[in-house]
């Protein structure tokens, strides 16, 4: 895919998404406000029928204290006179023992009905109609039958004596003063100081937050899982790229490193074929010797890349023999030696190991070794020092090849050994390779049940150690 498509496309896939989450913010905000709208509206009535049922009451305590005495005795009197009567008429309808229990109970609930009036005549003062208990009681009932079950404050302001005249606990009288809800008590009188019911909700904003959750964490859920997405997406596509690149390179490799030996071999064949040549032994000797080295070369690339193809199929079997490693150590040396002196430098052998004896895939191991060192030769660009070491542990023997090299930094360490994987360079590829050779070396040193590891310092070197089972 283009890179610019790519850019494209990210940008885009970024600001969609930017803007989802400023949408499903405003919209968790706004549905907030609804639902903060809906507790205020019934906030608003619980509290007005409250009002209601107050002014009721004090209606009531009014009449009770304007009547003059005179009115009062006689509407009492009629008042009383009509309910016998009523009592009476009954009495003679009685037919069964109920009807005598529902006459008994009547008479009783009038008897209370008089002396409650009777005893009724103090003064109107807000002070004492108002009770505590009683706005309480009447609050929370209202409050209840509205759905709001969560505890309150509540309190009555006089703006007469400009301070508070009942409190529930007198625990949040700043807050009741600055954020409660607050209502006019008796809004019909049209005093010049009025009275003020004010409420607080303390726990307010978790009740809120409690009808909310679902949406809220639903929301947020949402979002999340999209961005992990997003870069999920992004990590594989710029992967592909990398991987593309790869095999670019690969490619751009191979043809070269393949072209390089044809076109040896095609020069000295066509060298053979003079006359001249022909007739002079040892020029012809030579030019059979190149063809044969070079065509060793193509053999060599050609095993190397259908080795890498067998391993993608998962077709890897080890022929194990009993052998020593460290022979096969000394032949390797022996082939690279030459490449290394022509640098000028040296390959140190410090084998300590008292058991070198394994049983393992002699070819394999073999190739294990000649890619480490031949890595250990190929990027120490000047006077290769490199020191093979051997050395027991528990259960095998450990085989280390260190150099004093361009190194690998942290980053790089952990991707040498996947497939087609090259330290990139720039634009400066002096070092010909496949990015085959350690993914090779590792699969190889797994399947005989070892393991691998790198320690390297940038410009310094690095050290190779390969962990081997006797057997396994
Ligand atoms: N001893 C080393 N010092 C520094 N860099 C190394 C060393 N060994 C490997 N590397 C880095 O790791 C990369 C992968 O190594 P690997 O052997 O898999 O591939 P290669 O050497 O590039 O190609 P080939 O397939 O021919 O071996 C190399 O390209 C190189 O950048
Ligand atoms: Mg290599």
């Amino acid at each position: 895919m283009n890179k610019n498509l790519i850019t494209v496309i990210i940008v885009i896939v970024s600001v969609v998404l930017l803007s989802l989450s400023v949408v499903q913010f405003y919209w968790v905000k706004n549905a907030i406000t609804v639902e903060r709208t809906n507790f205020e509206n019934k906030v608003n009535d619980a509290v007005s029928n409250v009002i209601i049922r107050l002014e009721k009451i004090e209606t009531f305590s009014n009449l009770q204290k304007t009547m003059n005495s005179q009115t009062r005795v006689t509407s009492f009197f009629n008042a009383m006179d009509s309910i016998n009567r009523d009592l009476y008429d009954e009495m003679l309808a009685v037919k069964s023992p109920e009807d005598i229990e529902k006459l008994i109970r009547k008479s009783f609930m009038a008897t209370e009905f008089f002396s409650e009036i009777a005893r009724k005549d103090r003064p109107f003062e807000i002070e004492k109609t108002l009770n505590k208990l009683l706005i309480d009681s009447l609050l929370s009932d209202e409050l209840r039958m509205k759905g709001i079950v969560t505890q309150f404050e509540y309190g009555v302001y006089s703006s007469e004596k400009n301070r508070m005249i009942i409190e529930k606990t007198g625990q949040y009288q700043a807050q009741l003063l600055k954020k409660g809800f607050v209502f006019t008590l008796y809004p019909n009188e049209f005093l010049a100081n009025p009275n003020y019911l004010m409420i607080y909700f303390p726990f307010e904003i978790r009740l809120l937050l409690d009808e909310m959750s679902s949406i809220i964490i639903v929301s947020l859920l949402l979002i999340i899982i999209l961005m992990l997405l997003f870069v999920y997406v992004i990590r594989i596509i710029a992967w592909q790229k990398k991987l593309s690149e790869m095999k670019n390179d690969f490619i751009n490799n191979m043809t070269h490193e393949i072209k390089t030996p044809i076109s040896t071999i095609s020069l000295a064949c066509e060298a053979l074929s003079d006359h001249s040549v022909k007739r002079n032994e040892a020029l012809s000797e030579n030019y059979i010797k190149v063809i044969n080295d070079e065509n060793k070369r193509l053999a060599d690339i050609t095993e190397k890349i259908l080795q890498a193809a067998t391993f993608e199929q998962g077709e890897l079997i080890l022929k194990k023999e009993i052998f020593n490693i460290e022979e096969v150590i000394d032949n390797v040396i022996n082939n690279i030696g030459i490449q290394v002196e022509v640098k000028d430098g040296k390959i140190i052998r410090d084998f300590r190991a008292s058991n070198s004896t394994i049983i393992a895939d002699k070819m394999h191991l073999t190739n294990v070794i000649s890619n480490l060192v031949d890595n250990a030769n190929k990027y120490s660009p000047r006077k290769p020092v490199i020191t093979i070491s051997t050395e027991n542990f528990s259960e095998g023997i450990k085989i280390s090849v260190e150099d004093n090299g361009i190194g690998i930094n942290k980053e790089n360490q952990k991707k040498i050994f996947d497939k087609l994987y090259r330290v990139p360079t720039g634009n400066i590829h002096d070092v010909k390779g496949f990015g085959l050779g350690l993914s090779y070396v590792k699969a190889i040193i797994e399947k005989h049940n070892g393991k691998i590891t790198v320690e390297s310092d940038l410009k310094k070197g690095s050290t190779f150690r390969v962990y081997l089972p006797f057997s396994n």
